[in-house]
């Protein structure tokens, strides 16, 4: 194919599934237990349920569980790439993606590589996979999102807690959705929220942060304009990274008031409403969060054949990404509603003790070797640690 007709060729996403956790931490548990008015949480910043994941349950768990789904329905061919984007990685040199990569049975003639800048890396992995597809349309690229939100006990961050994986199978022709040329970019050096090596929860200035994500919500879509994106009012849709449902919402009206448009309550409700159904319920999934909103909405919206959905894609640190993609005729046939369903919906609900307790585990960190509680009914577990080494195992 020549390299003219390479770049008309239609890339995106072709598939796309979510895993999560085995336990889940009500807001209702939460604000009892601080002496909070629930209504803080469930209103105040969207969120009713947090993913809470089990001892032998990590990013390499959930990413395996989120992507076998696609393995099993496309098969391995033409998969000659693998992206792992975290936050919460579980080793300084060995990608999370290669455990995952050995999980699924991949072949080895691929390449596997962990991606990092906070909650957006999973957007460059995107990028980066198209990048890679166009070149070659009959490669398909494994792109994974997976993380775990971890704040401090009783701090203001705890509230927006929340794990879970995104996999979605990047491909020429694709079935769900087409990705789009410009994108708007921005980056600023700020310490909004970040996690030295030595720390296992995040730090953050919650405020500060806020700010932040406006400020890059403005400077990419300044941005986007610039390389002659969409008209705000082409789109039908916009899925944002949401690290609290209502944060959304916050960066719309910012959207809107910077567009000149005013800020339209029912057209904030409309253009946002069915995007924050997982997230309201997981928590922060970090970079699998703005993929869980457009879950959200592929599964629950009136047909959005040929209509165009906007995307913000924001990291802490920070850097930002806004681009379109168009969602493509006959979509609905290729969703994975139900089995989204089922992975909210499995979850079990524990009580603010267990929740501390399982907040408090952490994998041993003195060297030895450990067997990990048998606790997740999930596919894949965490088994044990031996040699400085992490077993996993499918159930
Ligand atoms: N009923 C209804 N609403 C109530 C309420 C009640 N009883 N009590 C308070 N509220 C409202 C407040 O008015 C406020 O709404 P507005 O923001 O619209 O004014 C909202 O609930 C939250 O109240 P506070 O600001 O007082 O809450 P807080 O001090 O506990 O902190 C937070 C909230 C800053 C988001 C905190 O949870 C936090 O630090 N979270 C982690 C950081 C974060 O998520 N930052 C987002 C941007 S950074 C990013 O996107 C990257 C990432 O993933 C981390």
């Amino acid at each position: 194919m020549s390299e003219e007709m390479a770049h008309e060729t239609a890339v995106g996403i072709h598939d796309l599934s979510f895993a999560t956790t085995e336990f889940v931490l009500p807001h209702t548990v939460l604000a009892a237990h601080n002496g909070t008015d629930p209504a803080k949480y469930h209103h105040g910043i969207g969120q009713r349920s947090m993913s809470v994941p089990a001892a032998d349950e990590d990013i390499v768990t959930m990413a395996a569980a989120a992507a076998a789904p696609v393995v099993r329905r496309h098969g391995t061919d033409g998969i000659r790439t693998v992206v792992l984007a975290t936050e919460s990685s579980i080793d300084q040199a060995k990608s999370a993606g290669v455990y995952v990569h050995s999980l699924l049975g991949l072949g080895s003639a691929t390449r596997v590589v962990e991606l990092k800048q906070a909650c957006y890396a999973a957007t460059a992995g995107l990028q980066f996979a198209l990048g890679l597809v166009r070149s070659d349309p009959a490669q398909r690229v494994l792109v994974i999102a997976s993380d775990v939100s971890k704040y401090e006990l009783d701090s203001p961050g705890e509230a927006t807690q929340g794990a879970a994986a995104v996999a979605m199978l990047i491909a020429a022709d694709p079935a769900l959705l087409t990705i789009e040329e410009p994108s708007g970019l921005f980056t600023a050096d700020v310490m909004d929220f970040w996690r030295p090596n030595y720390r296992e929860a995040a730090l953050v200035d919650g405020q500060e942060s806020i700010g932040a994500y406006l400020l890059a919500v403005q400077g990419s879509w300044k941005d986007y304009t610039e390389q002659g994106g969409r008209d705000l009012d082409e789109f039908a849709a916009f899925c944002y990274h949401q690290p609290f449902t209502k944060m959304a919402y916050k960066a719309h009206r910012q959207l809107l008031n910077y567009c000149g448009h005013g800020v339209d309550e029912d057209r904030v409700t409309r253009d946002l409403g069915l995007t924050t159904a997982y997230n309201n319920v997981i928590g922060n999934s970090y970079t699998a969060s703005v993929y869980l909103a457009l879950a959200a909405l592929l599964d629950q919206a009136d047909d959005l054949g040929g209509r165009p959905v906007g995307f913000l894609s924001y990291g802490s640190g920070s850097v930002a990404e806004f681009f379109a993609g168009t969602v493509v005729p006959g979509y609905r046939d290729h969703l994975r509603t139900a089995a989204h369903r089922a992975a909210v919906d499995r979850r079990t609900p524990v009580d603010h003790a267990r929740y501390r307790a399982l907040h408090q585990y952490s994998f041993p960190a003195d060297g030895g070797d450990h067997i990990t509680p048998a606790e997740t009914t999930g596919p894949f577990r965490l088994a044990a640690l031996r040699g400085h080494k992490r077993i996993y195992e499918t159930s």
